[in-house]
């Protein structure tokens, strides 16, 4: 028997080389929670940017999270996409995928996914060609855009544009689209890759009245399918989906409940107007 090796054929792939290594395990929400933050402090030269947070975000649920200006929304965002390691704390995807032990593009790849304040689709790219790019898949750019697509792929960028309602617009260039458009085509960008966790910071900054009640009925038909955390100061949009709107003020969680309850929290009321 001969003990060398055959060399590996240049011209085929081979199942045992892991690409794309995603997820050790399997998201696990038997207990209904698709986040885990608990005891989660960072500092910066100092300065608690986080003090001892704990939150849990169900799985499929549509989360406000408000708060005065620097109250560490934005780190917590870091955190959960592995962006910043904290000093201390536990933060679990499931019960049992600890985010802490992974980095920033595992967790993306592993589900979770951000869309940040400024919209960045491909502006030369058409509506369907931005999504077509965004699929998740092994292929490089260059392949992708010029690979053909197979019919669940085409099934879901229909559904996808459907979903931000710009079917109309499949074939316009990104280039031209309004702000709120930008914003939608970038929220469906991230639908393509079917995040079970989606994290939107500050999505109707700069918008028209018009826009931002679209991105409301957007973000809510969501809910169920995705577990979605808005952090938003606009407290008019946040009324119109909140359901559970959780408070952070200086780095920890002042309160949760129902947007009636945290306005009438008098200690919201006094971190607010000292603002
Ligand atoms: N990388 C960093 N280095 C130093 N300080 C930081 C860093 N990131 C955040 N901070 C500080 O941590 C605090 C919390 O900031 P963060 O951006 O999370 O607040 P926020 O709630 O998102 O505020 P805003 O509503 O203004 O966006 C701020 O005082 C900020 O200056
Ligand atoms: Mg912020």
């Amino acid at each position: 028997m001969s003990n060398t090796k055959p060399f590996l054929n240049r011209y085929q792939t081979y199942d045992f080389v892991n690409r794309n290594p995603v997820i050790k395990n399997k998201v696990d929400v038997s207990h209904g929670t698709v986040l885990y933050m608990e005891g989660v402090s960072i500092s910066f030269d100092g300065f608690k940017a986080l003090n001892d947070l704990s939150l849990y975000i169900n799985d499929g649920e549509l989360r406000c999270l408000i708060g005065p200006n620097g109250a560490g929304k934005t780190t917590l965002m870091d955190v959960i996409t592995g962006k910043t390691k904290p000093d201390a704390g536990s933060v679990y995807f499931g019960q049992t995928i600890d985010l802490l032990q992974m980095d920033e593009s595992e967790i993306a790849r592993a589900g979770i996914c951000r869309k940040f304040q400024k919209p960045s689709v491909f502006e030369k790219l058409s509506v369907f060609e931005n999504l077509e790019l965004s699929m998740q898949s092994n292929r490089g750019t260059w392949v992708a855009l010029f690979a053909s697509l197979n019919s669940e792929q085409r099934d879901r960028i229909d559904e996808v544009l459907e979903i931000i309602g710009m079917t109309a617009l499949r074939f316009q260039s990104a280039g031209i689209l309004s702000h709120g458009q930008k914003q939608w085509l970038e929220i469906g960008m991230l639908l393509m890759q079917k995040p079970r966790v989606m994290l939107v910071d500050e999505p109707v900054a700069g918008m028209t009245n018009q826009e931002i009640d679209r991105t409301a009925e957007l973000l809510l038909s969501l809910e169920g399918k995705h577990s979605v955390i808005v952090v938003e100061h606009d407290m008019e949009f946040i009324r119109s989906i909140a359901k559970k709107v959780t408070v952070l003020h200086e780095g920890s969680v002042l309160t949760e409940g129902t947007m009636d309850e945290v306005q009438n929290d008098p200690r919201v009321i006094q971190v607010y107007l000292g603002e």
